[in-house]
């Protein structure tokens, strides 16, 4: 582990409110940097990834400070009894001194105080820098996760079945059903605070796939000025489909739920799913889906979780 000058001086800790500007200059000045944009400002555009989690209750968000100036950051995020990180960046100025070996320290510290056995994350395939670094944390490289686009239709053929318009006691029950249907896909795995957030922070909604008052899959979908899809985008962050036999057919109808709420909103839908999840993939592929980045899927330990075939799920741990 890098024991340089700079790296001794590093501190690490929970990231404050009033450093989240300068929290999200870092990280589009990191991205940008590493992926060589003529303007590495631009990245990501008017999305936000960093507000919303910061005032979530399923996120903790930690800073990398010399002295006192913010040097990087990463946000740890929990769905149940399965967690992820990310964006995880430091001031390009710093990079290689260890201070992203400080903040993973402390992302595992987070995972470990949760009791959290099961975490992953996604990365840049092609960099040893990346694959290199998250080994030495126990992440090992398996599947990629695509993330993929569609422009939906002008004109939907039906409305979306949204969580936010049900009465409270419905909207309840309906959250209970998601923790039930997640929990068959992979024990433990747990949307509810990630439902609950979007809703309260109204930054998007959760479409719903319903039948006979039966929950048969739910997306959660961020967009609008301030969320991490922005205005141009539909972003699912998650979204799962009931298994068994009829599968498809509720993922499909699910997906023209997500395509109904982005057209709305005047979007387009983006949404990732990892390739170990061939029939998802395929499905999506085959209804227009276009493949804009992928990247690879890293877990701890190395275990298919719930990246196998058969799982009808969407997300891409960014
Ligand atoms: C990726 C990023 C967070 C790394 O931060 P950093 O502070 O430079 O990383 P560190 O110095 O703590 O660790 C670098 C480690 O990478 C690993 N590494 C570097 N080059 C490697 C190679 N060629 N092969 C294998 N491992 C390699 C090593 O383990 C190295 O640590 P060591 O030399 O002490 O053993 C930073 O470069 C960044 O902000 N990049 C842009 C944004 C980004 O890509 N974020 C991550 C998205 S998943």
């Amino acid at each position: 582990m890098a024991t340089d000058q700079k790296s001794q001086k590093i501190r690490v800790g929970p990231l404050k409110a009033s450093e989240l500007k300068e929290a999200d200059r870092i990280v589009r000045l990191a991205f940008g940097t590493f992926l060589g944009m003529p303007d590495p400002m631009a990245f990501m555009e008017d999305r936000d990834f960093l507000r919303p989690r910061h005032r979530s209750k399923n996120v903790k968000a930690l800073a990398a400070w010399d002295g006192k100036r913010l040097i990087g950051s990463n946000f740890v995020t929990r769905w149940g009894c399965f967690g992820f990180f990310g964006p995880l960046t430091v001031l390009p100025e710093y990079w290689d001194h260890g201070v992203a070996q400080k903040l993973l320290e402390a992302t595992m510290g987070v995972f470990d105080k949760w009791g959290i056995r099961h975490t992953g994350l996604f990365t840049f395939a092609s960099s040893a820098k990346h694959v290199g670094l998250y080994q030495k944390f126990g992440y090992w490289p398996q599947h990629l996760t695509a993330v993929m686009v569609r422009t939906p239709e002008a004109n939907p053929a039906r409305m979306p079945d949204l969580l936010s318009a049900l009465i409270k006691a419905e909207r309840e029950e309906v959250i209970v059903a998601a923790a039930k249907l997640t929990h068959r896909i992979s024990k433990g795995l747990d949307l509810t605070a990630e439902m609950r957030s979007v809703l309260a922070q109204k930054t998007g909604d959760v479409v719903l796939e319903r039948r006979r008052g039966v929950l048969n899959g739910f997306a959660i979908c961020m967009t609008g000025a301030g969320s991490e899809g922005g205005k141009k985008i539909c972003y699912i962050k998650f979204g799962a489909a009931r298994d068994g036999k009829a599968a498809e057919t509720h993922f499909g109808r699910l997906l023209d739920g997500c395509e109904a709420y982005a057209a709305l909103k005047g979007a387009v839908v983006e949404a990732g799913t990892n390739l170990a999840r061939g029939e998802a993939f395929r499905h999506m592929r085959s209804r227009g889906y276009r493949v804009t980045t992928q990247g690879v899927a890293m877990q701890r330990p190395n275990t298919e979780g719930f990246n196998r075939t058969n799982c009808w799920v969407i997300d891409d741990w960014r």
